[in-house]
């Protein structure tokens, strides 16, 4: 699975690092990063709960990728 985050969209709402550390942090202005390009499958349960609460829709996952 791969995450992308739209940048555009993103306004800092935080709830995807909250849900799911283990593959979204923080830049230095608040607005959420993708520690990796790849989910590990660990985290790919949090990473849909992530991307499902995001107020602006701004994470998008590819089940196919990686
Ligand atoms: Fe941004 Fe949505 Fe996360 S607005 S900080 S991607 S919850």
């Amino acid at each position: 699975m791969k995450v992308r985050i739209d940048r555009e969209r993103c306004q800092g709402h935080n709830r995807c690092v909250d849900m799911c550390p283990g593959v979204f942090d923080t830049d230095e202005l608040g607005y959420a990063v993708a520690l990796a390009g790849v989910v590990p499958p660990e985290h790919e349960s949090d990473a849909r709960d992530a991307a499902d609460s995001c107020p602006e829709r701004a994470i998008t996952l590819d089940e196919d990728g990686g």
